[in-house]
C-alpha cells in the first residue's frame, strides 16, 4: 500500500509521566497509568513519494485548510518519520504526510500523544506492515514515542494502559486483565513499552474537558520533564508512587471510582506542585483552574453527589473523570462555572484504527 490513512486518540493520564532520563528518547523515570480516548483524535493521512524526495508536511487545525506544517512541530515530525523509515529500512523514501486534530492542538490535551501515534500507523501502514495486525502493541509503543512525546507510547493502545519506566521489571505486580500483545510487552529495561491494562468495555469511565485556556502551552512537557528533578518534591513522589500505582490498578480492575478518584486528583495536584516547584518553575494553571477544581469538589457535595473527580496534564485545562451516566449533567455544570470556554465531552475508546476499515481495528481487543 503506498498510501494509507490512520487515527489515533488522546489519552489522560492517571498517573502522571513526569520526568526523564532523556526526554528527545521520552525515557520516563516512573510508570504511568493512562485512559485512551475516543473523540480526542488526530487523523493523519501519509503518501509515499518515492525515493530521494523531500517530506512534504501538511497541517490543518479541526476542520480548516491544510498548510505546511513549520518550525519545531515539522521538525518533530521529520525526526518521527527518521525514526520509522529506520525500522523500516527504507531511509531514502520520501513520505507525504497530512494530519489534523478533531480538538484544540497543544492546550494540554496531548495532541502530539494522538498525533505521534497516528503518524506511525499510518507511516506503517502506508509502507505495507498492517501495523494493527501484524505489530506486536508493545512494539508499535515502542515506535511510536520516538519523537520525544512519550504519551504517545500509550495512545496507540485501547481501554487502560500501563507504561513501565526504563529499566523497571516486566509488568507491575497486580497487573489484572488483558495484555494487550506478546509475551514482550510490558518489558521495561531500556525500551520501556506500554501494554494493556483492561480493555475499553471493562469500565465505562467518562473524561469531560473544562477548557479554560486555548492557546499552546507556554513550557513543553519537554521541559518540564527535564526539570522536574530540580523539585524538592520529586523525590518524594517516587517513593509514594507504589502505593497509588498499586491503588489505580485494583480501582480499574474492581471498577472502584471512590478509589481511583482521590489518586487521580492527588497526582495531577503533585504534577504541578513539582512543576511549579522546578527551577526555574513552571505555572500551567490559569485562575479558571481554580475555580474548575472548586467546581469538580461541589459536584460531589452531599445533594449533587455525582461521581467526579479531576485531572490535569501539563496545561491549564481540567478533564473531569466520571460515570459515562453523569457525564451530561457534569458537563453542563461546568459550563456554567467561570472561565470556561467550552467543554469537550470525551470517554474511554478502544485505540487507534485505519479509516475505511468497518472493523476499527483497534489495539483494544
Ligand atoms: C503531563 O512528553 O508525552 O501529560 O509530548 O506534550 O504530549 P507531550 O508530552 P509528553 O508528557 C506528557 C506529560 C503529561 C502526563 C502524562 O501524560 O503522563
Amino acid at each position: 500500500m503506498s498510501r494509507a490513512t490512520a487515527e489515533a486518540p488522546a489519552n489522560i493520564a492517571f498517573i502522571k509521566y513526569w520526568g526523564a532520563r532523556e526526554g528527545s528518547r521520552a525515557l520516563p523515570l516512573n510508570r504511568s497509568i493512562s485512559m485512551t480516548l475516543e473523540s480526542c483524535r488526530s487523523t493523519t493521512t501519509v503518501e509515499v513519494l518515492g525515493d530521494g524526495r523531500r517530506h512534504e508536511i501538511l497541517y490543518a487545525d479541526g476542520d480548516g485548510p491544510f498548510g505546511a506544517a513549520a518550525g519545531r512541530f515539522a521538525e518533530r515530525i521529520r525526526g518521527h518519520l527518521a525514526e520509522l523509515l529506520g525500522w523500516t529500512g527504507e531511509a531514502g523514501l520520501g513520505l507525504r504526510v497530512a494530519t489534523r486534530n478533531s480538538f484544540p492542538a497543544g492546550a494540554g490535551l496531548a495532541s502530539s500523544a494522538s498525533g505521534f501515534a497516528a503518524l506511525t500507523v499510518a507511516t506503517l501502514a502506508a509502507l505495507g506492515h498492517r501495523p494493527l495486525e501484524r505489530i506486536s502493541p508493545g512494539e508499535l509503543s515502542s515506535l511510536a514515542r520516538r519523537s520525544g512525546s512519550g504519551s504517545a507510547a500509550r495512545s496507540v493502545i485501547g481501554g487502560f494502559v500501563e507504561w513501565p519506566a526504563e529499566g523497571d521489571e516486566s509488568k507491575g505486580e497486580g497487573n489484572g486483565g488483558g495484555d494487550g500483545g506478546d509475551g514482550n510487552d510490558g518489558g521495561g529495561t531500556d525500551d520501556p513499552r506500554a501494554a494493556q491494562v483492561a480493555p475499553a468495555g471493562h469500565w465505562e469511565l467518562a473524561d469531560v474537558i473544562a477548557v479554560v485556556e486555548e492557546g499552546p502551552k507556554r513550557v513543553s512537557s519537554l521541559e518540564g520533564h527535564r526539570r522536574a528533578t530540580t523539585s524538592p518534591h520529586y523525590a518524594r513522589r517516587l517513593e509514594l508512587l507504589p502505593e497509588r500505582l498499586a491503588a489505580v490498578r485494583r480501582a480499574i480492575r474492581e471498577r472502584d471510582l471512590a478509589r481511583l478518584g482521590p489518586v487521580l486528583e492527588a497526582e495531577a495536584i503533585e504534577l504541578h506542585l513539582i512543576a511549579m516547584s522546578s527551577r526555574p518553575p513552571i505555572f500551567y494553571w490559569q485562575p479558571a483552574t481554580l475555580a474548575v477544581l472548586a467546581a469538580v469538589r461541589e459536584l460531589r457535595a452531599p445533594g449533587l453527589g455525582l461521581d467526579a473527580w479531576a485531572t490535569m496534564d501539563a496545561g491549564a485545562n481540567v478533564h473531569v473523570i466520571c460515570p459515562f451516566g453523569q457525564a451530561s449533567e457534569v458537563a453542563a455544570r461546568l459550563l456554567r462555572t467561570a472561565g470556561v470556554r467550552r467543554v469537550l465531552r470525551d470517554r474511554v475508546g478502544t485505540g487507534p484504527r485505519m479509516h475505511g476499515d468497518p472493523e476499527g481495528g483497534g489495539a483494544d481487543a
